[in-house]
């Protein structure tokens, strides 16, 4: 049996700013190797959660666990093994060093013994498509490059937790999708723990395995992302596509009482049902019964944007 332990255990963890409660009392158990989201509209509380995670604040009650280190006891031991991607990641580069030079510093800093910085750097530059950039200085690179590069600054120690802030939200779809890859990529090859603030659904859906999601410094909801998302998806888009008879399809799927929209498209029509999970069944068998030849009969992809709307009423505030 293999048990995968928790890398990060967050326990009543809490912190007050005056007589506001920022983090309110949290409870989180990050498995080791995951990729793990906490969602959040502005001011829920994400980025406090990571600062006191990596020990930049001091919590005012209850406290967390990182790699079984407590961070009120070990705050030296936690900053070892964790690696962070501030909020506004690329600020925390050397702008008229190059890429190379900043790695280069921080290693240093981070105690990366001498002799393994040279390689290490090489790794991590050419892992994020930045090794031909190794000399440009970081401010005269593009955000997403420099986003890249302060990734890498946060990989440079080898650590066993990342704390990513909101890794590509000033970032263009292309680059975002792109550090969204490097990311996936990265966690497969060396298995580290990702914890990730976001308030991106489709992002969030994406690459992460878990999510929790918070407001008011409160968790709402927490779990794994795909049985979220079946536990609270109330209506999905189907894609069918049929031998010949697409008419014929569409009638059959317009006359059951669950299905509440139909859309044609060129040799396809997408259709809406309630209750998917009960229901996807039913859609199929009657096409099918009715001699309907399915080529394709595809869900299409369900997205966590109910369950957020849902959990965070008013939406984002
Ligand atoms: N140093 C501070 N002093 C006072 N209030 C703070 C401080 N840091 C955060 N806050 C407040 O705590 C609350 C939570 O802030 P936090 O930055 O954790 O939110 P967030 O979820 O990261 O939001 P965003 O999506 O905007 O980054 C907010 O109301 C914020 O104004
Ligand atoms: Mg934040």
């Amino acid at each position: 049996m293999v048990i995968k332990l928790d890398e990060v255990v967050i326990s009543g963890l809490t912190k007050n700013f005056d007589d506001l409660t920022a983090v309110d009392h949290i409870e989180l158990n990050v498995p080791k190797g995951s990729i793990y989201g906490l969602l959040g509209p502005n001011g829920a509380g994400k980025s406090t959660t990571i600062r006191l995670l990596c020990t930049l604040l001091r919590p005012d009650d209850g406290t967390a666990t990182v790699s079984g280190l407590d961070i009120l006891e070990s705050p030296v031991q936690v900053r070892e093994i964790t690696g962070i991607l501030p909020e506004e990641g690329n600020h925390t580069l050397y702008q008229t060093l190059s890429a190379y030079d900043n790695l280069d510093y921080f290693a240093r800093l981070y105690d990366v013994p001498e002799a393994e910085i040279p390689e290490r750097i090489e790794e991590l530059l050419t892992f994020m498509d930045l090794w031909e950039r190794k000399d440009d200085p970081a401010g005269e690179l593009s955000t997403g490059n420099r986003q890249r590069l302060a990734l890498c600054r946060a990989l440079l120690h080898k650590p066993k937790v990342l704390l990513l802030d909101e890794p590509t939200a000033a970032l263009d779809p292309v680059a975002a999708k792109r550090v969204r890859e490097l990311i996936l990529r990265f966690s497969e090859k060396y298995g580290q723990t990702f914890f990730i603030n976001s308030h991106n659904l489709s992002e969030v859906q994406r690459m992460c395995d878990k999510i929790a999601i918070i407001d008011e410094g409160k968790i709402l909801l927490s779990g794994d992302t795909q049985e979220l998302r079946t536990r609270f998806q109330t209506s999905q888009d189907f894609r069918i596509r049929v031998v010949d008879d697409l008419e014929k399809a569409g009638s059959i799927a317009e006359s059951l009482d669950f299905v509440t929209s139909l859309k044609k498209e060129a040799d396809t029509i997408v259709v809406t049902i309630e209750d998917p999970f009960t229901n996807n069944s039913t859609l199929m068998q009657s096409l099918l019964s009715q001699g309907i030849k399915l080529v394709e009969f595809a869900e299409e992809e369900a997205t966590l944007e109910d369950l957020y709307l849902d959990v965070i009423k008013g939406g984002a505030k």
